[in-house]
């Protein structure tokens, strides 16, 4: 199998890049699945039905997000209906969405994806060793290829969660910071690795959003909207290839710079 994972698609320009872009991906790269974190789609937070609607028919098979899963209420009713999206699996119980979801194209192995938040430097989440646990057995009977969103802070947090899940995960590849590390990897056991894949949007930016507004805020501490920002739009993910047991075989850095109109 070989999937891509793209990071978070954020604003406008994330979405546009992405919409004009995955086929002609999926079909330079030969890829069986695309699932893309698109917290940031909706003017840089959250993410609305008609978002979501569109990225599924311009070619995503899945869809994770994070931290801001509910900035944009409206999604609630797409994650209480729809099986290519997930909430992270250790938000409440109570919150609306499935904790995991499969995707399956034509005679292909089917892909499960899962939504992990880390507790780094983040707002209180349930445990997510504990929910991934729980994830994976219920995963178990259904499919060996699994790929985990890891939604953190922080890269100890990332690699925690990323050595915890070795050898019993396709992929832990990771989302929220916006910027790529340079640490795509096959950990001992044969799972896929890399910190953050990096966001769908504009570079030209402190991640995603205007430089002048974010300096503005953080050099006075007086609040300013966010504008997305608009310059050197990049796609960024990893591509994953795996074995028949659902092992990674390899893992590359995937980034490229569009145009958008
Ligand atoms: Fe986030
Ligand atoms: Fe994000």
């Amino acid at each position: 199998m070989k999937f891509l994972f793209l990071g978070d698609i954020v604003g406008k320009p994330g979405m546009s890049a992405v919409l004009q872009n995955t086929q002609r991906i999926r079909e330079e790269l030969d890829l069986d699945y695309v699932i893309a974190n698109a917290e940031n789609a909706s003017d840089g937070s959250g993410l609305m039905p008609k978002q979501f609607e569109r990225l599924i028919d311009g070619g995503i098979d899945g869809v994770t997000l994070g931290d801001h899963i509910f900035r944009r209420k409206e999604i609630i009713r797409t994650l209480e209906k729809s099986d290519r999206i997930v909430k992270p699996a250790n938000y409440p119980d109570e919150a609306s969405g499935r904790r995991w979801s499969l995707v399956k194209r034509g005679g292909r192995r089917p892909l499960a994806f899962v939504s992990i938040m880390g507790r780094v430097f983040m707002r209180p989440v349930d445990c997510p060793f504990k929910a991934l646990d729980e994830v994976l057995a219920e995963i178990e009977p259904h499919t060996d290829h699994i790929l985990v969103d890891v939604h953190a802070e922080a890269t100890s947090d990332k690699q925690c969660i990323g050595r915890y899940l070795d050898g019993r995960v396709t992929a832990v590849l990771g989302t929220h910071t916006h910027v790529p590390t340079a640490d795509t990897c096959i950990l001992p056991s044969r799972t896929a690795f890399q910190c953050d894949v990096g966001m769908c949007g504009p570079y030209e930016s402190i991640i995603g959003r205007d430089i002048e507004r974010v300096t503005h805020t953080t050099r006075t501490a007086e609040p300013c909207h966010f504008h997305v920002a608009t310059g050197d739009v990049r796609l960024c993910g990893a591509i994953v290839e795996s074995d028949a047991e659902g092992r990674a075989v390899k893992i590359e850095r995937f980034e490229q710079r569009v145009i958008v109109n």
